[in-house]
């Protein structure tokens, strides 16, 4: 039986650490972290997300901003407010919840957002920067899922590590990361052949194709360790729905050598680190040197 990766705990000494370097910051410079979240419509799931991620900024006692906007929303206002949040020094971090209703471009809007500013790392400057070795900002979910392997594995150079899903919030990115930490990398998608062969050589196997437990524990290899990205929604005889990973759970924690839970593996790792690139992103606006070891402090 293979260890639960406790997530939930990593984050909150990660925020924890956060928090702590926000009060330094505004003690010795003056300078509070702001992060600005705009939500458009009314999408259960992500409103959950982003009362989460204001009350979690405040928490870290960083100021935090929310802009509600109705679905139907045309793009230009979108855009204004963002050129507004661009030129206000009071915020450091936008971060635009996606999806967006298709009177909206997503792709204009992230465009739109000063890569500076872009928190969530999903400005074409800062996607070529992670690709390119750039010290651009990195998106959240991978970000936390790199800390978790880390954690686990330490040195990840040389390990073969599989992902399932080519998403540009997760997928991509995290190919991407885990190529920069030298592992070799299979990018795998619904159109991969063999996908349970490709699964069962994989040293490290990430799953985040959004299909619940879909990864059965015969497809992982004895030992390896699994990070599961999936948050799917299933219904109980009670009526009251449970959240599931992408990965079976049940018969995934007998083979792998560690796994995250769904809830408390990933999901809180994705808003502490969205803390983290908050805070990154107004010591630099700042001219202020980026603390270091916050993710080795927070490993106790
Ligand atoms: N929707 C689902 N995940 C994310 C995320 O990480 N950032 C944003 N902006 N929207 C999301």
């Amino acid at each position: 039986m293979g260890e639960i990766i406790d997530g939930k705990q990593f984050a909150e000494r990660l925020r924890a650490e956060i928090g702590r370097q926000v009060v330094r910051l505004r003690e010795e410079h003056l300078v509070t972290p702001g992060l600005a979240v705009i939500l458009v419509g009314e999408d259960p799931a992500s409103q959950v997300y982003v009362r989460n991620k204001a009350r979690q900024a405040r928490e870290a006692t960083m100021a935090s901003f929310e802009y509600r906007l109705p679905y139907g929303v045309p793009q230009e206002t979108l855009l204004e407010l963002i050129e507004r949040l661009n030129g206000d020094p009071a915020v450091h971090g936008i971060l635009v919840q996606l999806p967006l209703p298709p009177q909206v471009d997503a792709g204009q809007v992230i465009n739109a957002i000063r890569p500076d500013k872009d928190i969530d790392g999903f400005h074409p400057v800062n996607v070529g920067s992670l690709t390119t070795g750039g010290d651009g900002t990195v998106p959240c979910t991978p970000l936390g899922c790199l800390m978790l392997l880390k954690h686990r594995l330490g040195d990840l150079s040389g390990l073969k590590a599989v992902v399932l899903g080519r998403s540009n919030i997760v997928g991509k990115p995290m190919a991407a990361l885990l190529l920069r930490e030298n592992c070799t990398v299979t990018l795998a998608h619904s159109k991969t052949r063999d996908l349970a062969d490709e699964c069962r050589r994989a040293d490290i196997l990430v799953a985040a194709v959004g299909r619940p437990r879909m990864i059965p524990g015969d497809w992982i290899k004895p030992g390896a360790t699994v990070i599961d990205v999936g948050i799917n929604r299933i219904d109980t005889p009670d009526g009251k729905g449970r959240l599931v990973g992408d990965v079976d759970f049940d018969s995934a924690v007998e083979a792998a050598g560690a796994i995250t839970p769904v809830p408390g593996g990933v999901g809180p790792m994705t808003i502490a680190c969205l803390l983290l690139n908050t805070l990154e992103a107004a010591c630099r606006q700042h001219g202020l040197p980026v603390p270091a070891g916050l993710m080795e402090a927070a490993w106790g």
